[in-house]
C-alpha cells in the first residue's frame, strides 16, 4: 500500500486525468509555431529536417529539449553567435510555440551510418 500511494506521483495523475489545464505539459501551439518558424526555414528547413549538415535537425526532437536549446540561447547559456541572434527576441510563448511545432514533426528517417 506505501508502495503504491508512492506511485500516484503527479505526474501519474495527470496521464489519468490530462484533460485538466492544471495537467497540461506543454502550453506550445504547433500551428503558431509553424508560421513563426518561417525565419527559421532557411537553416532548419520546412518542417525542421535541416538543408545542410552545419545545421542541425530539429524535426522530431523533445520538445523540452528544444525549450531548453533555446531559452539557454537566448540568456547566453549556450553560445553560438547566429542563434543568440535569433533566439533574442524570441517570447517564452514563440520559444514554446516553435518547441511544440517542430517536436510535432515526423524525425529523421534515414538512419543509416554514413
Ligand atoms: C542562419 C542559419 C540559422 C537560422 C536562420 C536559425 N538557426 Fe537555429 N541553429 C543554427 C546553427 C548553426 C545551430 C547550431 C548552433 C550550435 O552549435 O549551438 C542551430 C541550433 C539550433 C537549435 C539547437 C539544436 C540542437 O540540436 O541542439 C535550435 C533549437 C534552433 N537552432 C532553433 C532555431 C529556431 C527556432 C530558429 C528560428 C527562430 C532558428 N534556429 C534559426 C542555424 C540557424
Amino acid at each position: 500500500m506505501k508502495n503504491m500511494t508512492h506511485a500516484l506521483t503527479a505526474s501519474t495523475l495527470c496521464v489519468l486525468l490530462s484533460s485538466l489545464p492544471l495537467c497540461a505539459t506543454a502550453a506550445g501551439d504547433p500551428a503558431s509555431g509553424q508560421s513563426k518558424a518561417a525565419t527559421c526555414e532557411a537553416c532548419h528547413g520546412k518542417t525542421g529536417e535541416s538543408v545542410d549538415p552545419n545545421y542541425p535537425n530539429l524535426a522530431g526532437q523533445h520538445e523540452s529539449y528544444l525549450i531548453k536549446a533555446l531559452s539557454d540561447y537566448r540568456a547566453g547559456r549556450r553560445t553560438n553567435a547566429v542563434m543568440a541572434s535569433f533566439a533574442a527576441n524570441l517570447s517564452n510563448q514563440d520559444i514554446e510555440d516553435l518547441a511544440a511545432w517542430y517536436a510535432s514533426q515526423d524525425g529523421l528517417k534515414d538512419l543509416s551510418i554514413k
